[in-house]
């Protein structure tokens, strides 16, 4: 089979007035025609503008990228935009800027058609095959806001495969979604880009994308460093670049001890890498514990808690009869299966609900009893909350979003530094929110929410956008203000990485 994609030593340095970012650094890839592709790595390692690249949204600083035969970087601004329309289906996490509000699920569908030329009748036939592909035949008549946000992507997903693209690209196509519906549209993409007969990349960090793909690429700094072909039982292949750069994962690092220098040794014909001993200096424990809490209090209880929603035969109850206490110095996961009240529990804890029946009660004071108003100076005294959207101010700069949330509580700015280095973004501070990843725009959130050293902690899905890496660190981080500061931290996830660090862990449902 022929390449469908062939990218060589891929260059792109994104140049602002803040500073230069080098988001690819010599990134080759070759992709066969049909080939299912996920492409993961951590926050910031370049995935996403190596889709907008591929898709001709953006242009190669140097290096070569040749899709199906046609060099990218030659292709003069008219064929570009003839390549997106043609050649390209594009599906991203925002799944609502993608869908007219007013229009159906199959005029959404057919709509793509039509800009191809299609007549009326052909439009609606090949509206009706994807929907029913999507399996939502049943609903191509209901407008975007009457669909859940899963069939909205899987709407999105098929009108981006309308004019029947050769390749189908999608970044972090989920990233909105709970863990059930994420596997619906994974499931969803792998049938429909096989019977599409389609070539596809997939960024994601959701491990059920990698079920669809037939290859797994981890990219880090801007390179490919590791590539899996699943299926076969084959280790993971760890790509040799120029020059006999290679990337160890750091799991491998971790355990072997390997911080700063290690040295290599030819055994017959392996390599044997291990830590480099100084003079002097003692290796540091491979997996450091951090001791558990001693002395703590309770920072927050729910007593008897009770939240329903809806009223008369839709009543349903998303938390029932619940009584938990949320200790200081200590991080405790509130895990559970989609629908089972973690957010509603967030919300209830923050002052941002009120239970219909029970008790929040947070530092001694019962936010049952407290106005509205009230309730929102006491979460900004005391409480740090993180959503599942960043919600961040998108023309200021990383820091700036920090100190405004320090302004705001008269609190002093020096922390905003301070903050953002914790969450690895010391050198992307001045950078305008809009050009930061998506990974760091979640970071920038945390640190938003970490700097004025709340007494409690929420956070929702704290690492459903970011690598094993950084969602390690984050956690580490979330302990980190447990024990420096008394918080309580109370972060609601399904994240293994995240829960394997908790001290309690709560479960609901
Ligand atoms: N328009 C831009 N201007 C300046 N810097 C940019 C711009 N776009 C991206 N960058 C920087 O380039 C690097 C790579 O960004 P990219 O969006 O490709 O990362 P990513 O791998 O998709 O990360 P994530 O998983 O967090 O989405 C980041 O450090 C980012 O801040
Ligand atoms: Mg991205």
């Amino acid at each position: 089979m022929s390449a469908a994609i062939d990218v060589r030593d891929l260059f792109r340095v994104h140049q602002t007035p803040e500073g230069d970012a080098a988001a690819l650094q010599g990134l080759s890839l070759t992709v066969r025609e049909r080939e299912v592709v996920t492409v993961l790595g951590p926050s910031g390692s370049g995935k996403s503008t190596f889709l907008r690249i591929l898709a001709g949204l953006d242009r190669p600083s140097a290096g070569t990228v040749r899709v199906f035969g046609v060099e990218l970087g030659k292709l003069p601004a008219a064929d570009v935009a003839r390549y997106r329309t043609s050649t390209v289906g594009y599906a991203d996490q925002h799944y609502q800027r993608a869908l007219s509000p007013e229009l159906t699920a199959r005029e959404l569908v057919a709509l793509e058609l039509g800009l191809a030329g299609a007549t009326r009748a052909e439009r609606l036939r090949r509206a009706d095959e994807l929907l029913e592909r999507v399996g939502l035949a049943g609903k191509r008549d209901a407008r975007p806001s009457e669909l859940s946000g899963g069939e909205q992507q899987r709407v999105a997903v098929a009108a981006s495969l309308a004019h029947k693209p050769k390749l189908f690209l999608a970044d972090e196509p989920t990233g909105e979604l709970d863990a059930a519906s994420a596997t619906l549209v994974y499931e969803t993409i792998g049938e429909l880009v096989r019977a599409e007969h389609c070539t596809a990349v997939i960024v994601s960090h959701d491990p059920e994308s990698t079920l669809i793909a037939d290859r797994i690429v981890r990219i880090r700094d801007g390179r490919v460093s590791e590539e899996t072909a699943r299926g076969t039982g084959a280790q993971e292949s760890i790509v040799v670049g120029r020059g006999g750069w290679l990337r160890l994962p750091e799991e491998l690092l971790r355990r072997s001890g390997i911080h700063s220098h290690a040295v290599a040794k030819l055994q017959g014909h392996e390599i044997v890498v291990s830590a480099a001993m100084q003079e002097g200096v003692v290796p540091e424990n491979p997996t450091p514990t951090v001791a558990a809490p001693r002395d703590t209090r309770v920072i927050a209880e729910t007593r008897n808690v009770r939240k329903v929603y809806g009223s008369g035969a839709t009543a349903r109850a998303a938390i029932d009869d619940l009584d938990a206490q949320f200790p200081s110095s200590a991080l405790t996961a509130v895990t559970g299966p989609s629908g089972s009240g973690k957010t509603t529990l967030l919300h209830l804890l923050a002052g941002l609900e009120l239970p219909t029946s029970g008790r929040a009660v947070v530092l001694g004071t019962e936010l049952t009893k407290l106005g509205r108003a009230e309730r929102a100076r006491f979460r900004s005294d005391h409480v740090g909350y993180i959503g599942q959207q960043p919600g961040l101010v998108s023309a200021l700069s990383a820091l700036e979003n920090v100190e405004l949330a320090l302004a705001f509580r008269s609190r002093p700015l020096d922390g905003a530094r301070e903050a953002l280095a914790a969450v690895g973004l010391e050198e992307r501070a001045k950078q305008r929110v809009s050009r930061l990843s998506t990974g760091e725009r979640g970071r920038v959130a945390i640190a938003r929410a970490l700097a004025p050293r709340p007494e409690l902690l929420l956070a929702d899905e704290p690492t459903s956008r970011l690598d094993q890496a950084n969602a390690l660190a984050v956690g580490a981080l979330f302990v980190r203000l447990a024990r420096d500061f008394g918080a309580a931290v109370v972060c609601a996830t399904h994240d293994p990485l995240l829960i394997e660090q908790a001290d309690v862990i709560l479960r609901l449902g």
